[in-house]
């Protein structure tokens, strides 16, 4: 098969393509705004091209030179907060890039099997009720949200209206090896375990948490999510549908660092600041829907971030 994964450099990007590069033939495109090209395994499968999802000359010569069978697209700007910053430039990545794929698709990809979109839990914003099912009230609050919501709508009218084969997948948080920490905006469990790491060294750092750290999310590994894409890539009954991709449970953050400290044995000092704006206080899937088509999670948080700290510390 021929796969094309866009963002495939990155955190969830780069697992998908490695994964998948067993075999398939993969393209990836990435900015490296966030990706690595490292996070790539060093395979003959694997085509890396560098360049922007936005830009309609690099994108149409991608569509132009190759046929795909499957497509995901990952590429985004990932960071709520860095949406909230940016509104102008994340909406130009998280939305426009996403029509324009879609048009691509429908003039030069008839052949592809499926196209798996990354929307995010991040579309139910605020409203209390939990868990989130497909279906709940949909109340996004940020630029992100917006973005990913009126995108996922897209993807899936394409099926509809043109009979491109889309799905979309609503990712609640996901953690695991290789999710970039540089960032301020970056995931919060990428966050914490290079702060732990660094005070390991014996450098003296504190971990922020923003408001009072009983937020909470549904944390998700990462190998459970490639599986999940694979999985929603390849099932009849989902084309033309979202799917929540998350475990059920949820931890909140003081949960989640008292957790990271167990394992490791060590304390990280903490210092709590302003809740962020924008900011969701609790958040965790109804996973129904998803395991209706067969899915299952082979982690739980402890096994996962067990997996994942032995990735980080044993290397
Ligand atoms: P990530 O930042 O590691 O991956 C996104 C990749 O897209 C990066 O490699 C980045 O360099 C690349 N990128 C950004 N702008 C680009 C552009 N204009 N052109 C080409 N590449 C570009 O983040 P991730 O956590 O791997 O997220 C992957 C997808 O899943 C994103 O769409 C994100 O919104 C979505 N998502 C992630 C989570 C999570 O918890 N990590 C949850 C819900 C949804
Ligand atoms: C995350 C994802 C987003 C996804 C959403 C789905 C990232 C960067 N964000 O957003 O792509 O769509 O899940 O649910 O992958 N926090 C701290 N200290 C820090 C960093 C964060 O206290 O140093 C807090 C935040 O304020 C928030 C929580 O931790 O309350 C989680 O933050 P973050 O990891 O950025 O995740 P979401 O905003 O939920």
């Amino acid at each position: 098969m021929n796969i094309l994964v866009t963002g495939g450099a990155g955190f969830i990007g780069s697992t998908l393509a490695n994964s998948l590069s067993s075999l398939n033939k993969v393209v990836v495109i990435d900015d490296l705004s966030m990706g690595k090209v490292s996070n790539l395994v060093k395979n003959d499968n694997i085509t890396f091209i560098q360049g922007s999802v936005t830009d309609q000359t690099i994108m149409e010569k991608l569509f132009k030179e190759n046929e795909f069978d499957y497509i995901y697209h990952l590429a985004a700007v990932a960071s709520v907060a860095d949406s909230v910053a940016r509104p102008i430039e994340t909406h130009d990545v998280n939305f426009n890039s996403v029509l324009l794929l879609l048009e691509l698709i429908r003039q030069y990809n008839p052949q592809l099997k499926r196209l798996v979109f990354a929307s995010s839990a991040a579309v139910f914003g605020d409203e209390p009720t939990l868990p989130k099912q497909e279906e709940s009230v949909i109340r996004p609050l940020t630029p992100y949200a917006i973005d990913k919501f009126a995108a996922e709508k897209y993807v899936l009218a394409y099926n509809h209206l043109y009979g491109v084969p889309t799905s979309a997948v609503r990712f609640f948080n996901v953690y695991g090896p290789n999710q970039n920490p540089s960032s301020p905006y970056s995931g919060v469990i990428s966050i914490a375990v290079e702060q732990i790491k660094k005070s390991i060294a014996g450098k003296e750092v504190a971990f922020t948490i923003f408001g009072d750290g009983e937020q909470s999310r549904d944390f998700i590994y990462v190998n459970d999510v490639v599986k999940a894409l694979k999985l929603v890539a390849h099932s009849d009954e989902s084309k033309g549908e979202v799917f929540n991709v998350g475990t059920g449970n949820s931890a909140s953050l003081n949960d989640l660092l008292a957790l990271m400290q167990n394992l490791l044995n060590h304390q990280l000092p903490l210092k709590y600041e302003k809740e962020r704006v924008g900011d969701i206080k609790h958040s965790y899937a109804d996973p129904k829907k998803l395991s209706k088509i067969g899915f299952k999670n082979d982690y739980t948080l402890s096994s996962g971030m067990k997996d994942y700290l032995a990735h980080v510390f044993d290397q």
